[in-house]
């Protein structure tokens, strides 16, 4: 059967993929960001999955104001870096994995969350980042990532947005439907975006250090609690792009200490058998206007 042994949670802001194809990680603002990454991108090495599920989102570049979907999973056999406006980013095509993605879609489906099929999509860097990030420069001809991408785009760019809870809920119906799929596959499952940034407005360049660790701490030890917090609290605390932290939830609802339903006694008890790991923690300010938050986690 597949599993997932592992979770990532990684921001993604663009330039940090700027700055890695253009040589510059070794400057004097972006070494001590990049350092942070150093044990990840031998943790990805060492722990080389077989499928990642890679919650991100779509930045009005796939999608557009023509069309809105709230969850949206990737189902194509490959996918496109996009054209961002300064021209595609050069990293190899991310492939995907067709087969586990339509007994995601079904399964999740079944468990009543509406999610839209898309077969066809380029991916921004919401998805190109994070990837970069794990896995260091890749040449877009020569080298290929490390293992098929399932790319999952969520919508918190144009409201409405899904709530935390409901995300966190999607993470438990994700792991029903991967630990349902009869191959046996090691499968590591992302949450990207964030932490605590506001790209526009009067609060542009919001950062708030203290709220965005509590929230990490409180997401580890008692991540139930975490996706209770309310939509207005991360745009007030963490800004109105903060609320890209709602995808993590997704990745951590999907870890095996949370039950699938705190009401049923058999997975209560499935649950409280099992824990988490932290392999590694990061945070870093500055990077562009956002501050970066990093995460690994593993199932015991
Ligand atoms: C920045 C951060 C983002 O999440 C994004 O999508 C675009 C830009 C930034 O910090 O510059
Ligand atoms: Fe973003």
């Amino acid at each position: 059967m597949a599993k997932i042994t592992a979770s990532v949670f990684t921001s993604h802001v663009p330039a940090i993929g700027a700055a890695m194809d253009l040589g510059k990680t070794q400057e004097d603002y972006w070494k001590p960001l990049f350092a942070g990454y150093d044990f990840s991108k031998q943790w990805m090495k060492d722990n080389k999955p077989d499928v990642i599920f890679l919650v991100f989102n779509d930045h009005a570049t796939a999608f557009s104001l023509d069309m809105i979907p709230t969850f949206a999973i990737g189902t194509a056999a490959e996918y496109t870096p996009a054209d961002e406006g300064f021209g595609p980013r050069p990293v190899p095509k991310v492939k995907g994995h067709p087969d586990l993605a339509s007994h995601i879609a079904h399964s999740v489906i079944q468990q009543d969350f509406d999610l839209t099929i898309v077969n066809k999509m380029d991916v921004d860097h919401g998805l190109t980042v994070p990837l970069s990030l794990m896995c260091g420069e890749k040449d877009p001809v020569k080298d290929s990532w490390p293992c098929p991408v399932i790319p999952f785009a969520v919508n918190v760019v144009q409201y409405p947005v899904p709530s935390g809870q409901r995300c966190f809920n999607l993470g438990k119906a994700i792991r029903k439907a991967v630990e349902s799929y009869d191959k046996d596959l090691n499968v590591h499952i992302w949450g990207t975006g964030g932490m605590s940034h506001q790209l526009q407005g009067a609060r542009a360049g919001l950062i708030n250090r203290a709220w965005d660790n509590a929230w990490l701490d409180q997401m580890i030890a008692d991540p139930a609690a975490c996706a209770a917090t309310p939509h207005i609290d991360y745009v007030r605390e963490a800004g109105s792009e903060g609320i890209e932290l709602v995808m993590w939830l997704i990745a951590r609802g999907a870890m095996s200490d949370v039950p699938y339903n705190d009401k049923d006694a058999t997975d209560l008890i499935a649950a409280r058998a099992h824990s988490v790991s932290v392999k590694h923690r990061f945070y870093h300010v500055p990077a562009s206007n956002t501050a970066v938050g990093h995460l690994i986690l593993e199932n015991n």
